[in-house]
């Protein structure tokens, strides 16, 4: 994970944004006065599903957090990166003569962290204040064994008792403070963090605890109050229970990934003891890699409730996305071997019966359980469910707009079988011709002469049509493996005088030209505004020499991005390589459009239903504009393919 993924991952932009400018919370974005410009009313959106923001008013301007601190603190990406670096705790760089001294820091942390486990534990079992409690633990029906093997303890309702026992075994008041146990008051002095509580220690690989998970036993909110952020406790890194449950995962090569922590005691105490927890936030890509490495299956058990919710669709779409993906050499049809990227996990959605959770499931009904953990649907198949559920088949535009919503996940599938499958059956859902949702999904290239035969396409299956293509669309082999926006930024690094002819082929087809934001990487969108920058000075960048200018990660980015790039252009004249990179260039236009037209059509309907009737018909213009160049796009692309048709004849 790059340092700028990890920052992100850290970061939730609501906060970032809210120490510049108050937000409201509106559906499932926030809403402020847009700070680059002044305004009256709030069209400054942010969008924390996406970690990104955007103006819908005069500015119409956007980004992610990097962008924002970039433009809020008038700042450059490498400085950005170091303000949020130092937000997130993330380290930029490590020093190895600090490495050791870090090293023994950690170590007392933890020990810290054990020892306080160790306390609560055995007050837990021995003291009468606990009493309360261990009859607590009696109703929620955890047994001694579990009380004891996960070391549960009792944090007593005491301002300092935790704090005075582990000053008196040697660990100092700042060591306390940075393990997260205790608060600093402002006004001097400390307090212990945890009171009358049930401790759940957290541990590491290795069995280490490194944190709590600390349940209320009184009404105090939260219900629960966890440890936070410090050296050793990474929330978004570690699962609950993993130490224990690692063996039978990799045996089993299964993992089951459930909410809470009584609902992991709950299932090893009864055996099931594959089981994991994240901890109150949705599962980060981290946390998916480390049991990736782990194991071929993963089943998530959503609560029904979640298990409809669209935030949580997304996330795990994304996560889909990003993890579990291996690269694997394959053979391609004319003999050269290319590496193709496949999902390495196969994640299935286990839907909880309404009302109920593991802890309860697993107690009352282990077989019913099982039989769930056995009948978990594939991620593919709950998501096509998800997007089916609500489609009205009288109405062909609800009809293509599943298509539409499905295509990115089964291109996903890098398996033509596999693929075909599913366009089968979403076209029978459908009621819709199989070759016309194949032809969506797979797209049909108006194939340039170079192109060699591509996985994209079977025997059999229908001849190719000219139409508006896509970026989703088979490419000449060997460019396939490279994201539209690497590809982008590459052409314009190689072939740095395209630019001006390019932004002329915008101009002609009436689209405004590419901008950073279309870029979703930050390092990308970045880069791009370098090159932007470098031609509207009139010098052309040298790759070389703009790597000199990058702040260090973005410059080892660079590097990367360079030498992975195997654009074949041999043999491609400049006229050619014009159109390749305006093809790319207008289908990244078009994702990004795309993108925002998703955002005005949910801002327009909470407009509408909040009865804000001049939001509403401000969205609606912008919907009008923004289809218009969706439009224009569309023609452009549908014209650059026709000329790849010509060249073939
Ligand atoms: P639940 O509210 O489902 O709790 O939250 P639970 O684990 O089932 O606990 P019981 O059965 O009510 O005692 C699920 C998980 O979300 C996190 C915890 O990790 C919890 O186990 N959570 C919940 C928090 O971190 N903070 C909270 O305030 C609530
Ligand atoms: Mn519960």
């Amino acid at each position: 994970m790059t340092v700028v993924d990890q920052i992100k991952d850290r970061l939730d932009i609501v906060d970032v944004v809210s120490a510049y400018v108050p937000l409201r919370k509106s559906g499932r974005t926030y809403k402020g006065l847009c700070p680059f410009h002044a305004e009256k009313t709030p069209s400054f959106v942010v969008f924390p599903e996406t970690g990104t923001w955007h103006c819908f008013g005069a500015c119409g301007t956007g980004g992610d957090i990097f962008t924002f601190i970039m433009r809020i603190e008038k700042v450059d990406f490498g400085e950005a990166l170091r303000i949020l670096a130092e937000k997130a705790g993330v380290l930029l760089e490590e020093r190895r003569p600090q490495e050791k001294a870090r090293q023994d820091l950690l170590d007392r942390l933890r020990g810290a962290n054990a020892a306080a486990a160790a306390f609560f534990h055995q007050l837990l079992l021995h003291s009468p204040q606990a009493e309360f409690v261990r009859r607590y633990l009696a109703g929620r029906h955890l047994s001694q064994e579990t009380i004891q093997s996960f070391e549960l303890g009792y944090a007593p309702n005491d301002w300092e008792a935790l704090s005075r026992h582990l000053t008196a075994q040697g660990y100092t008041v700042p060591e306390l403070l940075e393990a997260g146990l205790i608060i600093a008051r402002e006004e001097g002095g400390h307090y212990d963090r945890f009171r009358n509580r049930l401790m759940i220690p957290i541990r590491d690989l290795r069995g280490q605890v490194i944190g709590f998970g600390a349940r209320a036993l009184d009404d105090t909110p939260p219900k629960y109050l966890n440890s936070p952020q410090t050296p050793i406790f990474d929330k978004g890194a570690v699962l609950f229970g993993l130490d224990r449950a690692a063996k039978t995962i990799r045996a089993r090569s299964e993992a089951i990934i459930v909410e809470g922590y009584m609902d992991v005691m709950m299932a090893h105490q009864h055996g099931v003891t594959n089981v994991v927890a994240a901890m109150g936030t949705s599962l980060t890509e981290e946390q998916l890699r480390a049991l990736a490495r782990l194991a071929s299956r993963l089943v998530l058990a959503l609560d029904a409730d979640a298990a409809g919710d669209q935030a949580t669709l997304r996330g795990l779409n994304l996560a889909r996305q990003s993890i579990g993906r291996r690269r694997v050499p394959t053979l391609r049809p004319d003999g050269t071997v290319a590496e193709e990227e496949r999902l390495a996990v196969d994640l299935r959605i286990l839907t909880l019966p309404a009302g109920m959770d593991p802890d309860e499931l697993i107690r009352q009904d282990i077989a019913r359980w099982n039989e769930l953990v056995a009948h978990a649907q594939p991620l593919v198949e709950y998501m096509m469910a998800y997007i089916l559920r609500d489609v009205d088949l009288r109405d062909p535009l609800q009809k293509a707009a599943a298509v539409r919503q499905m295509k990115p996940i089964l291109l996903e599938l890098q398996d033509d079988i596999e693929r075909y499958h599913y366009i089968q059956r979403l076209a029978r859902r459908l009621m819709l011709d199989e070759h016309v949702v194949e032809r969506e999904v797979v797209g049909a290239g108006a194939a340039r002469p170079k192109a060699r035969p591509s996985r994209g396409r079977r025997p059999g299956a229908p001849a190719p049509e000219a139409g508006p293509t896509d970026e989703q669309r088979p490419q000449p082999a060997g460019r396939r493996e490279l994201a539209l926006e690497e590809l982008c930024l590459l052409y314009l690094l190689r072939y740095p005088r395209t630019i001006h002819p390019l932004s002329f082929a915008f101009a002609e087809a009436g689209v405004p030209f590419l901008a950073p934001e279309d870029f979703q990487r930050p390092e990308n969108r970045y880069i791009f505004e370098q090159i932007q920058r470098a031609a509207e000075e009139g010098q052309l960048t040298e790759p070389a020499l703009l790597a000199g200018q990058l702040p260090a990660p973005l410059a080892g980015y660079l590097q990367e991005l360079l030498e992975r790039s195997e654009i074949p252009l041999e043999g491609l004249d400049e006229d050619g390589i014009l159109q390749d990179l305006s093809r790319s260039a207008f289908s990244l236009k078009g994702r990004g459009i795309r993108q925002q037209l998703n955002s005005l059509r949910f801002l327009l309907e909470e407009a509408e239903q909040s009865g804000d009737g001049e939001q509403a018909g401000h969205f609606a213009r912008l919907i009008q504009q923004y289809s218009v160049t969706l439009g224009a796009i569309d023609q452009a692309l549908y014209r650059l393919s026709l000329r790849g048709k010509r060249d073939v004849v």
